[in-house]
């Protein structure tokens, strides 16, 4: 198993251009299911959360072809109804297959999902919409086994649940019948599916508002889409400009996904200016970040529960204390372990992270448990004095395509062997 070195203190300066968003893509790819044309993937980032999709589509009988960066998916062939699974613990994403594959065939076999180990993490609002859509949900044995043609029905979410508004949407797409969403999730990665269903041949409106209206029984036809910019790493890598000092400009970002968080590092002491399709930051690496007030996470447009992790590494060497309040996940603060194992101060009481600012981290050997854990000790270890030697990559590589590529790119002294 590799791991990584890195050297800190070496301040950031440069330009780079942030990959495609891995929560776009996982269900822009699940949603292949619902034609059978080809669809090309353009800024498609290579991940291995990406590749476990692959897996489970080449399974189902679909094609997947890379043309340099582009995915090409032909999903005509695909005839199978049940997802091994191995292949459904490979991550939480897997879960996303059931909506259109039950419109597609009719029928669908899965297991529960993997993932990050955030906490419990149910799937019982993705169930319960695909049962109001018409579908006959059966759970046993950990199998959950969904039959039926979908009609499509009108779906009150408790909670407005990323997931669970996808795979609706998923179905709702594949129904015979029009849905409606209430309570759904705004985030922009909702905005994009809806995007790429339109572009196929869909009729979805409302995405980027609470209620999601789509009209049933189009046939979808192939298409084109581009992945929109990955908002959680484009939050890393400012979050590790703030920890290690420099200058960087992130390309391929709208800023406006990212405003809490941009808030915050201004606060902080950060200059930051937004442009049409970037954000460029800069921090005085003599000057310490100013810390003070508690971040609650929250759905978008709130604080991402993503950046909850990177940012507080920034925060851990801040003048003052920030409380970060986690309110999505139950165990999201897995990082603080090797936070502390590299000179952090902070204590958790239930779901709050206080964070006392110490002058400065030192380099260790520590961990990543979690995907957005490992970007927090990376960025940590970028402003760290000394070496650090961060293990646990397979978390990281399900969500930051090249990291040390990307950190290298900016002047970090990152390599991995
Ligand atoms: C997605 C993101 C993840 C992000 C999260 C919250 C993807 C691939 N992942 O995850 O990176 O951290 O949104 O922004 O897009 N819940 C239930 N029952 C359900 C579904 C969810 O109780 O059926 C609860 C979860 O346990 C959690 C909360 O709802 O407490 C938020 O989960 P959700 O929005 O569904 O997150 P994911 O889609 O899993």
């Amino acid at each position: 198993m590799s791991v990584m070195y890195i050297e800190g203190g070496v301040p950031l300066e440069g330009t780079w251009r942030v990959q495609g968003a891995k929560n776009s893509v996982l269900p822009i790819l699940a949603g292949c299911l619902l034609t059978r044309e080809p669809v090309r993937i353009s800024n498609c980032p290579r991940l291995s959360d990406v590749d476990a999709a692959v897996d489970i589509l080449h399974h189902l009988g679909a094609s997947c072809s890379w043309e340099g960066e582009k995915l090409v998916v032909d999903a005509r062939g695909a005839c199978e109804t049940s997802i091994d699974q191995g292949q459904m613990r490979a991550m939480r994403s897997s879960i996303m297959f059931l909506g259109p594959l039950v419109a597609r065939m009719g029928e669908a076999r899965v297991s529960y999902p993997g993932g990050c180990e955030l906490g419990p993490r149910p799937i019982d609002l993705h169930l319960e919409a695909l049962s109001t859509l018409g579908c006959q949900v059966q759970e046993q044995e950990g199998e959950i086994l969904c039959r039926g043609r979908p009609r499509g029905g009108v779906i009150h979410f408790p909670f407005p649940s990323v997931g669970a508004t996808e795979n609706a949407m998923l179905c709702g797409v594949g129904a015979d019948g029009d849905t409606t969403i209430v309570n759904a999730a705004r985030e922009p990665e909702i905005v994009q599916l809806q995007q790429f269903l339109n572009a196929l041949g869909a009729k979805v409106t409302g995405a980027g508002g609470s209620v999601i209206t789509i009209q049933g029984g189009h046939t979808l036809h192939g298409g084109e889409v581009s992945v929109l910019g990955d908002r959680i790493v484009a939050a890393t890598l400012l979050a590790a400009v703030a920890a290690a000092g420099g200058e960087v400009r992130v390309e391929g970002v709208d800023w406006r996904h990212l405003s809490t968080v941009l808030q915050l590092l201004e606060q902080g002491g950060c200059r930051v200016r937004s442009g049409v399709d970037s954000v460029w930051l800069r921090r005085d690496r003599y000057v310490p970040l100013r810390g003070g007030g508690c971040i609650t996470t929250a759905p978008y447009p709130g604080f991402p529960t993503d950046a909850q992790a990177p940012v507080m590494a920034a925060f851990a060497t801040a003048r003052g204390t920030t409380i970060f309040q986690e309110t999505m996940f139950s165990r999201r603060f897995g990082h603080v372990v090797g936070l502390r194992e590299m000179g952090a101060d902070i204590s958790i009481r239930d779901q709050a992270a206080w964070v006392r600012g110490v002058p400065r981290l030192h380099g260790a050997r520590v961990t990543a448990t979690d995907l957005r854990g490992g970007g927090a000790l990376a960025v940590a270890a970028l402003g760290a004095q000394g070496q650090t030697i961060l293990d646990g990559l397979e978390h990281i590589d399900r969500g930051y395509q090249d990291m040390e590529k990307m950190f290298g790119h900016l002047g970090a002294k990152m390599i991995r062997r």
